[in-house]
């Protein structure tokens, strides 16, 4: 991990007292205070739900400027990356830092093809779920299930690293696509050595012994552009999440199944399914633009522009215009015309000239128009974001593996400030009031 450069102090005072902490900068030149000794010194905590102000790790991996709309993966623009690179080489450049040179993506998509089938007794806990059950709840529980299968290999031995990270990527493939063949009670398809990463899963997704299935070259490589959108993305929840299970010393599979929990959410990567039901929504009822803009600004309704805001952009999310553009290229290639892509490109034209979404910078994020590109490749709703999970892992086994490589980190324990009742007496049962 690179070293950070020490800039100068920074003084808090408080009841009389001046303290003093320093001030660091990192590799683009964003600055933190260390303030780790805060509540030793002073007795005070540092307030911060949501963590929006909070940095919680030094990490090499992922860089973006919210106010520029920039993101890099170990320093390549996303567009760049999602232009001239495969999500395997990404995911390689992720986990190892530098991208492969041939030998290395040949060993690498090797071991992808020899780990990539799940142990047959694992096929059988598909069986149990409930037809209509959501593919992320099977996904979590077989991620998790994978270290009950598999030994925890030596993290500390680069071809152990190797073997792990492929068994992982490879098999998160598999079982989200037996999870989609289970839900439709279909025929589970194994996956096939003959198949690049992306073919496999449309393949293991959409082939059928009772008819033809052709790989489409268009859908292969859009997909494969979506995954490498969704790569990394620092310190979002889901990360967040698997590094504060990684911090307690728990296994990478069960970091990662933590992940795809908090990834699960409609506010994080469930967005992408969100932002396709309320389309759906406004097409069905006919709202108007007008209406949906208006609602979305009513703080008493509970209507909220999906697929809007970020965090941490408060300008063009950047994997948002390369989403768009191949959604475009998608559809327009397939010669597919859907409405819901009018009513979003109308929403978006309308909500960025409204002085509500100017005033708060809210604009289109990832999952705005990544769910009409899936929508077109006629993958369900219900797993765009099983693929958000399969574009994110890369970039979840980077964290884990540099945190547990970071010596500056501990257990993750924030603290809080308590406002329930201060210490009180039992009543005995008969005194306390019906
Ligand atoms: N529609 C309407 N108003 C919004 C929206 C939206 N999509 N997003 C934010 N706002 C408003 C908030 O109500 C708030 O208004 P206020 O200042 O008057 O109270 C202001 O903008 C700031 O928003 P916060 O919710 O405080 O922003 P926060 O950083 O906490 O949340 C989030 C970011 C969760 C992404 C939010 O914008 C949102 O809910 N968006 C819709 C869900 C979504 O698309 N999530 C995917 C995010 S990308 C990803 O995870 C892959």
């Amino acid at each position: 991990m690179h070293e950070v450069k020490e800039v100068g102090t920074a003084e808090l005072k408080y009841a009389d007292k001046t303290y003093s902490y320093p001030v660091f900068e990192g590799s683009e030149g964003e600055r933190a205070i260390r303030m780790g000794s805060l509540r030793q010194d002073t007795g005070l905590i540092n307030y911060d739900p949501g963590y929006g102000n909070t940095g919680s790790c030094i990490s090499d991996i992922t860089f973006i400027d919210g106010e520029k709309g920039i993101l890099r993966y170990r320093g390549y623009p996303i567009d760049v990356l999602a232009n001239d690179c495969t999500f395997i080489e990404v995911a390689y450049l992720l986990v190892h830092g530098h991208l492969p040179n041939q030998s290395q993506l040949t060993h690498f998509s090797r071991l992808l093809n020899r780990k990539s089938l799940i142990h047959e007794d694992m096929r059988n806990f598909f069986k149990n779920y409930p037809e209509d059950a959501h593919p992320m709840a099977i996904l979590s529980a077989m991620v998790v299930s994978l270290s009950s299968f598999y030994r925890e290999l030596n993290m500390s031995v680069e071809e152990e690293i190797d073997l792990t990270v492929a068994r992982l990527l490879s098999k998160i493939r598999t079982l989200a696509a037996l999870s989609y063949k289970q839900s439709i009670g279909a025929p589970h398809v194994y996956p096939s050595s003959k198949l690049t990463y992306v073919e496999n899963f449309l393949n293991m997704m959409f082939y059928t012994p009772v008819a033809n299935y052709e790989i489409d070259p268009i859908t292969v490589r859009a997909l494969n552009k979506l995954l490498i959108l969704h790569a990394d993305h620092e310190q979002n929840c889901s990360t967040s999440a698997v590094r504060l299970v990684g911090s307690s010393g728990a296994n990478l599979y069960a970091s990662i199944s933590a992940g795809i929990c908090a990834l699960w959410g409609p506010l994080h990567g469930g967005a992408n399914q969100a932002v396709i039901e309320m389309l759906e929504q406004i097409h069905r009822e006919g709202m108007t633009i007008d209406t949906c803009i208006a609602r979305a600004k009513d703080k008493d309704d509970p209507f909220r522009l999906m697929g809007f805001g970020h965090r941490v952009y408060k300008s063009y999310d950047p994997r948002a215009k390369i989403a768009k553009k191949a959604c475009e290229d998608v559809l327009n290639t397939l010669g597919i015309k859907d409405e819901l892509l009018d009513i979003a490109v109308q929403l978006e034209e309308r909500a960025l000239s409204d002085e509500y979404f100017v005033e708060r910078k809210l604009y289109p994020n990832v999952d705005f128009y990544t769910g009409i590109t899936l929508r077109a490749m006629g993958i369900p709703t219900n797993m765009f974001t099983v693929i958000f999970a399969i574009g994110r892992l890369p970039g979840w086994i980077a964290h884990w593996l540099e945190q547990r490589d970071d010596k500056d980190q501990r257990i993750g324990r924030p603290r809080q400030i308590y406002t329930g009742p201060v210490k009180r007496e039992i009543v005995p049962i008969e005194d306390r009031p019906e």
